[in-house]
């Protein structure tokens, strides 16, 4: 890939999916000097927008014999997480052979770039994964990286919208590091967290007009099913009825409360019934997933069951109506379950909804949660259909004119649940150049990087994407035009 002259600062993408980080990184002005991703449809995608085509397989550009990448200023990663070797025998990087992490740090001994921005799920961070943390930590420090032990961890709905934020719980763990070999024995042991990521006050989210999200029904590819629509109707009903019968009976000033524990309509006994099983009478329950005697029920369900059987005790007549009114018989045994996690939403049409495994899942529609590669795409209620990719994108921090291409709408959600926060890694990276303005100043690289991620940026990456990523497809259509004879 060739270099044009001024551009402030190279990169390299490494894990690229389809580009969160190279959007990022080229809104503060950077240029990509090499990519590679392995999924073809995604990098597709990332070819449509960035331009230039991502290499496939880092295992074979970068390991002991071979190192195809070039030098560049910041190494950019979101790399998946694998366990290393817990060997007695290896110490150090020799312990984290045969992972990705690995030629990630074959590149890093090669060209030691002035900046390495690491992204993961937060469970690295997390007691399962110490060791993970701890060598990754070890190994940065060993090649004269300044980091941190603490982990910042980060998620876009902590950001204000002007500053690049989104409605979207995404907690992700980011691992920055200045390299600073003169540097590292000064206190590195000390270095705080990011703490001066910007975060947004406790004003709630607005999903439908922070999005923002189209407001028709009309988008393709978004529509409910009649099944789905019938599930949710019968839901609907019970949230509507129980809240008349909630307020009927309310005796204090406190707010009334619809139940917040797992709602199982399979599993509504009378509690006497349930009393007299549960010292060896007969089971009350038809449901499968329900063992033959109390004492094998596990703990966490046995407290279901029994707030499941007091409400129903309570409620017999409604939920016996309600349940006559609907043909329960005929939903799937998970969408005989509701979720209700939307405090004092008045419908649950008004609600965001995810249909689960484990039920109907009803939220305030203030912020949606993480976006993943496999799930049910969330419901927005008002609206009456299914998050878009179009709007999926946008909670990534894409603009709208980032293009998937002609690809199945599948590829995309699942493209976009793997990728990276645009918003995120914006105001992580330029916290990281805030705090290490020091180090950064000691090289002219590290200059470059830090008026480009401070001075000269602006506020959110939001005011340069429409046009980073209109130069990049540009690069991309002039690359597909027949070359002139
Ligand atoms: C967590 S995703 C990163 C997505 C990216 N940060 C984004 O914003 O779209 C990890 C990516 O690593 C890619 N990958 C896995 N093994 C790889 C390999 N050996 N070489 C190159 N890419 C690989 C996967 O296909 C996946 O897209």
């Amino acid at each position: 890939m060739s270099t044009s002259k001024g551009a402030p600062f190279r990169y390299i993408d490494l894990f690229a999916g389809i580009g969160g980080f190279a959007a990022a990184l080229e809104a503060f002005g950077g240029e990509c000097v090499y990519s590679v991703e392995i999924d073809e449809a995604a990098a597709k995608v990332y070819e449509r927008n960035w331009g230039h085509s991502p290499f496939g397989d880092i295992t074979k550009d970068a390991n002991d014999g071979v190192m195809n990448v070039p030098p560049h200023d910041l190494l950019a990663a979101g790399f998946p997480c694998q366990p290393f070797s817990k060997s007695g025998a290896q110490r150090g990087m020799e312990e984290t052979r045969g992972t990705l992490f690995w030629n990630i740090l074959k590149i890093i001994e090669a060209h030691h770039p002035t900046v390495v921005l690491l992204e993961n799920v937060r469970n690295l961070a997390g007691p399962r994964h110490k060791h993970e943390w701890d060598l990754i930590i070890q190994t940065l420090r060993d090649e004269g990286y300044r980091v941190s032990q603490t982990p910042t961890v980060f998620s876009p709905h902590l950001l204000p919208l002007e500053r690049g934020g989104r409605p979207q719980v995404r907690e992700r763990v980011f691992i920055t590091a200045t390299y600073d070999p003169d540097g590292i024995l000064d206190g590195v042991e000390a270095l705080p967290a990011l703490s001066n990521v910007t975060q947004r006050g406790t004003e709630e989210w607005d999903l439908l007009h922070d999005l923002p999200v189209d407001l028709t029904d009309d988008v393709p590819g978004t529509e409910l099913s009649s099944a789905e629509i019938s599930w949710i109707e019968a839901w609907n009903d019970f949230v509507t009825t129980m809240w008349a019968e909630v307020r009927k009976g309310q005796t204090d000033d406190k707010p009334p409360t619809l139940p917040g524990f797992p709602i199982w309509a399979d599993h509504w006994v009378k509690s006497e019934d349930l009393a007299l099983w549960m010292v060896g009478g007969r089971s009350p329950y038809r449901a499968v997933d329900v063992p033959d005697t109390w004492d094998e029920v596990p703990r966490w369900k046995k407290t279901f069951l029994l707030k499941n059987a007091e409400f129903y005790t309570r409620y017999k007549a409604q939920l016996d109506q309600w349940a006559s009114r609907h043909d329960l018989a005929s939903f799937p045994a998970s969408r005989r379950k509701l979720e209700w996690q939307a405090q004092q939403t008045a419908t649950l049409w008004d609600c965001v909804l995810q249909l689960r495994p484990s039920g109907i899942r009803a939220k305030r529609p203030t912020h949606l949660p993480a976006l993943v590669a496999i799930t049910q795409t969330s419901i927005i209620g008002p609206l009456r259909r299914r998050l878009s990719t179009r709007e999926a994108a946008r909670l990534q921090g894409f603009p709208d004119n980032f293009d998937f291409g002609p690809q199945p709408a599948p590829a995309t959600y699942k493209q976009l649940g793997n990728g990276v926060n645009i918003g995120a890694v914006w105001n992580v990276l330029r916290a990281h150049a805030e705090r290490d303005a020091e180090a950064l100043r000691t090289s002219e690289p590290g200059r470059a990087l830090l008026k480009a991620l401070v001075a000269d940026a602006p506020k959110t990456p939001d005011e340069r994407l429409d046009a980073v990523v209109a130069r990049g497809r540009a690069r991309f259509s002039e690359a597909q035009l027949p070359l002139a004879v």
